[in-house]
């Protein structure tokens, strides 16, 4: 994690393919208190695959978000994520963080399939109070040009960068804050953007495995139109719920099942690799949690006890939020960039 500057307000954001969020917290109470929430869509494809196809139009979005926000300052907490990050726990030898802020990038050659001359790595000791020979490393490393492409965007879009996160630990963050009684066992946080879903699986509230899904509400949007022959706006209307005529149901179990096998593909990994007998719970934010019946149906898919994740479940909001944003509504949405805001300012 890099820092850059220091505030009293933080806020975070997130550059979704489907929209821009923006969240501001206010970190001089003894508790956070989300002031600011601003959200814009993007136009269709000017994000693709965690790619930005259009630089120019992105940027003037995040201006104008950011300007809508009417930050003092124009400093935010961004974040990279997708292919080219790589987050995995790793097995080292013993050591103080010092020393392995030496050897960590000779060891994250064995396990990161870019070219080391360009890449950007960060670590944390996922066990610094232990007393074996070994310790468990969380290793992230980030391909420089990803990082530098998203400085450039954000710079072009006149706001400074304050702290770089990761989008998974971003959205753990968030989790942790607001339900902290869930982290026993192993639970998965699954995240359903637009293009993207978000998997990650914590045990005991550490993270075990980040990983991400193609799988989102475009193409569940997509296949409506294909095989109902609805427009895309109607089809983005039964998809958000604000068409109830339609009944979902079949149409989101079979599509879910793609889904739930990324999540057990997942799970069975990680409980071959730890002593967790089993995925306990899951938790689903994002765009996709609002889709009509698809907790409901990953549940049953699943057979475990699958809920929402709510990001303001345990942090206040200042009632005049509400009266721009049908926060009921976003807060889903909302799990990434409160997770940036969430980040404390030194
Ligand atoms: N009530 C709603 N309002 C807006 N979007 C909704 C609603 N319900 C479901 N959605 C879907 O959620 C999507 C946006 O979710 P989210 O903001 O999590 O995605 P994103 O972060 O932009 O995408 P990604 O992370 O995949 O790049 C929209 O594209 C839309 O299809
Ligand atoms: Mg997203």
């Amino acid at each position: 994690m890099v820092r850059f500057g220091r505030s009293r307000v933080s806020a975070g954001l997130d550059i979704g393919s489907g929209f821009v969020k923006l969240v501001v917290i206010d970190h001089t109470k003894p508790e956070p208190e989300v002031v600011k929430v601003v959200t814009s869509s993007l136009v269709p494809d000017a994000i693709v695959e965690g790619e930005v196809m259009d630089p120019v139009l992105v940027a003037e979005t995040i201006r104008s978000v950011v300007e809508t926000a009417g930050l003092k300052r124009p400093e935010v907490v961004a974040a990279v994520g997708g292919h080219d990050v790589i987050v995995k726990k790793i097995p080292m030898d013993r050591m103080s963080e010092q020393d392995a802020g030496e050897v960590v990038r000779w060891e994250a050659e064995q396990h990161v399939p870019f070219d080391m001359e360009n890449v950007q790595i960060d670590f944390q000791i996922l066990d610094p109070d232990g007393t074996g020979p070994q310790m468990s490393v969380l290793l992230v490393a980030a391909k420089r040009e990803l990082v530098e492409n998203r400085m450039s965007l954000l710079q072009d879009a006149g706001v400074t960068p304050v702290l770089m996160d990761v989008d998974a630990f971003a959205l753990h963050n968030a989790f942790e804050w607001n339900h902290p009684d869930a982290l026993r066992g192993l639970v998965g946080l699954v995240n359903i953007g637009h293009e993207t879903t978000n998997l990650n699986l914590l045990g005991d509230g550490v993270p075990l495995l980040v990983r991400d899904v193609p799988f989102g509400s475009r193409r569940l949007r997509e296949a409506l139109q294909r095989e109902h022959g609805y427009t895309a706006e109607q089809a983005e209307t039964v998809i958000q719920g604000r068409d109830r005529s339609v009944d979902l149901r079949l149409f989101v179990s079979e599509r879910v099942d793609e889904l739930a096998m990324a999540v057990e593909r997942a799970a069975s990994f990680v409980i071959s690799q730890s002593g967790f007998p089993s995925l306990s719970r899951v938790f689903v934010s994002g765009g996709g949690a609002r889709i009509p019946g698809l907790i409901d149906a990953l549940g049953s898919r699943l057979s475990l006890r699958v809920e929402p994740a709510n990001p303001v479940q345990r942090i206040g909001v200042r009632p005049d939020v509400l009266e721009h944003v049908a926060l009921d509504e976003f807060a889903p949405m909302l799990m990434l960039p409160v997770g940036l805001a969430l980040r404390q300012p030194r």
